[in-house]
C-alpha cells in the first residue's frame, strides 16, 4: 500500500522580528479650548473631577490644534508616546495616559472589512485581539505647549479621539469618551465638542460617570464670535495647572467660596448669554471669571502668579477700549499662563487689532502676526 499524506504545508518559522508586522493606525486632530468660566480645583483626584462646572469655546483648528497618530500592532512590546518629536519616557506608567489608553481600549469593537467584490464581511481584528496589542502614539501641537493655551486640552482630546478611531470604540453611555478624556486632563473633555461646551461637575454617581462635557451651542449658532490670541510668552510655565490647582484647593478659602457660591450663578448667566447671543453679558462674566480665577491664585499660599505685567496691561487696555466704546466690544481671559485670549465679534476684530498694534507696536508681529491674516487692514484702521 502506498503511504499517503493529506496535505503538505511549508511553514516559515515566525520570529519575534517580523519584518512586515501589521500596524493599524489612525490620525486625528483636536482643537484647544479656552474657558470663559474656569475649572480650577479637583473634587476627586483619582477620577480627575472638578469642584465646579466650567464652560469654554473650542477654537477653530486652523492655528491651534494637537495632531495625534495612534497605532497598534502585535509586534509592539510596550505602549509608547512621543510629544512634539521627543519620546516621553515614563508615559506608559503615567496614570493619565493609562486611563485614556485602557479606557478607550476597553470599548473597542471588532474591526470588520467588507470585500467590495462579494460584499462579504470579514473580521480582521477581534475585540480580544485589540486588548493584546500595545500602542505607539505620536502627537504634536501647532502652538506652545504648557504655556497657558490649553495644550493639555487639545492633546488629551486628540489622544482619545485617535484611539476611538483606531479601536472603533463605542460608548456605553453618552459622554463616556469625554469622561475618559477628562482623566487625561480635565479641560480635555471640553475639546471633544465644537462650539460652546459645558463640563458638568457631576458627583451624584459614585463612579463620576456624570462628570462629562456637553455642547451648549454648536459653532454655527453664534458665528460672529472671534478669539484673538496674544502670545505674551511661549515659555513653559513654572507651575503646571495640576500642581497649581492642588495648592489652591489646599490653601485658598476664596476658591471654596467661588466654587460653591459664584460659579453656579455664572454658569447660568453665560449659558443664557450664549443662547441670546448677548455679547455684553458674555463678555462681562468672562472677564470677571478670569479675574476671580487669578485672584484665587493670588489667594493660594504661597501665591501663584500666572499673569505678568504685559498681561495686566492688556486688561487695562480692554477696559479702556470698552469704556471708549460705551459697550463691551472685547473681553479678555487668561488661563494658567500670561497669554491673553480676547473674545470679540467679527465686526470689531479690525478695530481691536488696531488697538493692539497701537499699544504694542514693537511686539506687534509676535502678538498678531502669527494668528491673524488681515494685519494690513488693521493697521489702516489705526486712525480711528
Ligand atoms: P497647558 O496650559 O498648555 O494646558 P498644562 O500644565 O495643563 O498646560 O499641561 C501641559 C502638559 O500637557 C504637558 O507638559 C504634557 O504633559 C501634556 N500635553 C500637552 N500637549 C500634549 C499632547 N499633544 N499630547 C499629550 N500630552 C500633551
Ligand atoms: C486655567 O485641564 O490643564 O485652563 O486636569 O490637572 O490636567 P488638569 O488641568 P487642566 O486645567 C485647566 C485650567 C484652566 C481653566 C480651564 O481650562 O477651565
Ligand atoms: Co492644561
Amino acid at each position: 500500500m502506498t503511504p499517503q499524506t493529506h496535505k503538505i504545508t511549508v511553514v516559515v518559522p515566525k520570529t519575534s522580528l517580523d519584518p512586515n508586522p501589521i500596524i493599524h493606525e489612525a490620525t486625528v486632530s483636536a482643537p484647544t479650548n479656552i474657558a470663559c468660566i474656569k475649572y480650577w480645583g479637583k473634587a476627586n483626584s483619582q477620577y480627575n473631577t472638578p469642584i465646579n462646572s466650567s464652560l469654554s469655546v473650542s477654537l477653530d483648528q486652523t492655528d491651534l490644534r494637537a495632531v495625534t497618530t495612534a497605532s497598534a500592532s502585535s509586534s509592539f512590546d510596550r505602549d509608547r508616546l512621543w510629544l512634539n518629536g521627543i519620546e516621553v519616557l515614563d508615559a506608559s506608567t503615567s496614570k493619565r495616559f493609562r486611563a485614556c489608553v485602557d479606557g478607550v481600549r476597553a470599548l473597542a469593537t471588532d474591526k470588520v472589512v467588507v470585500d467590495p467584490a462579494t460584499g462579504a464581511k470579514c473580521v480582521v481584528v477581534t475585540k480580544d485581539e485589540w486588548s493584546g496589542m500595545h500602542v505607539h502614539i505620536a502627537s504634536y501641537n501647532t502652538f506652545p505647549t504648557a504655556a497657558g493655551l490649553a495644550s493639555s486640552a487639545a492633546g488629551y482630546a486628540a489622544l482619545v479621539a485617535a484611539l476611538v478611531r483606531l479601536f472603533g470604540a463605542e460608548e456605553s453611555y453618552p459622554g463616556e469618551f469625554t469622561a475618559i478624556a477628562r482623566q487625561g486632563s480635565g479641560s480635555a473633555c471640553r475639546s471633544l465638542h465644537g462650539g460652546f461646551v459645558a463640563w458638568r461637575a457631576g458627583g451624584k454617581k459614585s463612579d463620576w460617570s456624570d462628570s462629562i462635557a456637553e455642547q451648549v451651542a454648536d459653532e454655527l449658532h453664534w458665528e460672529e464670535v472671534r478669539a484673538v490670541i496674544l502670545v505674551v510668552s511661549d515659555a513653559k510655565k513654572e507651575t503646571s495647572s495640576t500642581d497649581g490647582m492642588s495648592d489652591s484647593v489646599a490653601t485658598s478659602e476664596l476658591l471654596a467660596f467661588r466654587a460653591r457660591e459664584v460659579v453656579p450663578k455664572r454658569m447660568n448667566i453665560i449659558e443664557e448669554a450664549i443662547k441670546a447671543k448677548d455679547f455684553e453679558s458674555f463678555g462681562k462674566v468672562t472677564m470677571m471669571d478670569s479675574n476671580q480665577f487669578h485672584a484665587t491664585c493670588l489667594d493660594t499660599y504661597p501665591p501663584i502668579f500666572y499673569m505678568n505685567d504685559v498681561s495686566r496691561s492688556v486688561v487695562q487696555m480692554i477696559h479702556m477700549y470698552n469704556a471708549w466704546a460705551g459697550e463691551i466690544r472685547a473681553a479678555y481671559t487668561f488661563d494658567a499662563g500670561p497669554n491673553a485670549v480676547l473674545y470679540t465679534l467679527d465686526k470689531h476684530v479690525v478695530e481691536l487689532l488696531a488697538l493692539v498694534l497701537k499699544y504694542y507696536p514693537a511686539q506687534s508681529e509676535d502678538l498678531v502676526g502669527d494668528y491673524v491674516s488681515n494685519l494690513a487692514l488693521a493697521q489702516k484702521a489705526l486712525e480711528f
